[in-house]
């Protein structure tokens, strides 16, 4: 059976990207396949959060997996930080990780930009941690957003690497999956880019019904097209970006002609745009509040986890030393 892993940071609370772009097509496929789903701790390091703020961001995650639908019972769901062996992986993967490549990803360029005071080690070496936590598993598949897509390309420039340089094919090439579609970037709804856990334009899983109308409300828009037929602006394509992956068909097709014949209304859209969030998220809100109250049910859950996820990669690791030839005496 193929193997599906994917991950999200524990910075920040899921959000509509995290959900459509990623945790939506998990919960597709953890009945088909041999699906690993873990929280990535060690990433979120690169930010030195303080020490007392672990426990919360990776617990209001994890309910946020359940709620979403990921089932303990079925997947593998666990925390990064359990699987020492992944640690090993990243160094020894360090090793055929090339500055220059490091250097020239489109994610590090971006921290860089943002936070030109922290630019350590971690955010460079970032791409292996990531190819460390896809490798352990020898994973196929990853379901992720457009934004890894460059990330999984690296993870596959490694895994090649190690298999060339070692003359055997241990790794799988593993590839970004959205069941055959395009990936998805949901945007956000700032005018411009993507929605992002620290770009303060996220619509959260865990928001209440007012919060999201009140964001959704104030999203950027501009004085409406003037005349028919006219291009989208981006702010406005990515209302109905979003309006495309919440709302039924016919919904936006009758926005999109409004669009075209100059008759739109903001309100209207925004209105119905709230509305048909907060019905996609209004199950999954409250499944969220009834895990977060039941700890002796998550320890349960990253225990069982952490047990499976460490005997599949305690297997690969040793696969790996053997390969480079760290045999023991
Ligand atoms: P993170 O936590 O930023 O995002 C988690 C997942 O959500 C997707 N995503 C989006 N998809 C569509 N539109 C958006 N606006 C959007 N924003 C986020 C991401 O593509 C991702 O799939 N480095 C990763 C976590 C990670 C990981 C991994 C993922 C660590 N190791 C191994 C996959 C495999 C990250 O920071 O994702």
């Amino acid at each position: 059976m193929e193997i599906v892993l994917s991950g999200i940071r524990s910075t920040g609370n899921l959000h509509l990207g995290n959900y459509y772009g990623a945790v939506r097509n998990f919960v597709k496929m953890q009945h088909n396949y041999n699906c690993y789903f873990f929280i990535a701790d060690l990433h979120s390091l690169t930010t030195h959060p303080k020490p007392g703020d672990w426990k919360a961001n990776v617990k209001q995650i994890l309910c946020e997996y359940l709620a979403a639908g990921i089932d303990p019972e079925v997947a593998t769901i666990y925390v990064q930080s359990d699987i020492p062996e992944i640690a090993e992986l990243y160094l020894i993967l360090n090793m055929l990780a090339y500055k220059g490549e490091l250097e020239r990803t489109t994610s590090f360029k971006d921290k860089v930009r943002q936070n030109p005071d922290n630019v350590n080690a971690g955010l460079l070496t970032y791409p292996v941690l990531m190819a460390a936590d896809i490798l352990i598993h020898r994973a196929n598949k990853v379901p992720v957003g457009k934004d890894q897509e460059q990330h999984l390309e690296m993870t596959r420039n490694f895994a090649s690497r190690f298999n060339n340089m070692y003359g055997n094919d241990f790794f799988p090439l593993p590839t970004a999956f959205n069941f055959g579609s395009d990936l998805i970037k949901i945007p956000g709804l700032d005018g411009t880019g993507k929605m992002g856990k620290s770009d303060g334009n996220g619509i959260y899983l865990a928001d209440d019904a007012k919060t999201v109308e009140k964001k959704v409300m104030r999203a950027v828009t501009d004085s409406g097209p003037t005349h028919k037929g006219q291009k989208m602006p981006e702010p406005i394509r990515n209302i109905f970006t979003i309006l495309e992956v919440v709302s039924e068909p016919d919904v936006v097709k009758y926005f999109k002609e409004q669009y075209h014949e100059c008759t739109i209304r903001y309100g209207d859209l925004k209105k119905q745009l709230a509305k048909d969030i907060n019905l996609s998220i209004d199950p999954i809100r409250e499944r969220i509040k009834q895990y977060l109250s039941d700890d002796a049910y998550l320890r349960k859950v990253t225990k069982m986890g952490q047990e499976k996820a460490r005997e599949s990669a305690i297997k690969t690791l040793k696969g790996v030393r053997e390969i480079i030839g760290i045999t023991g005496f």
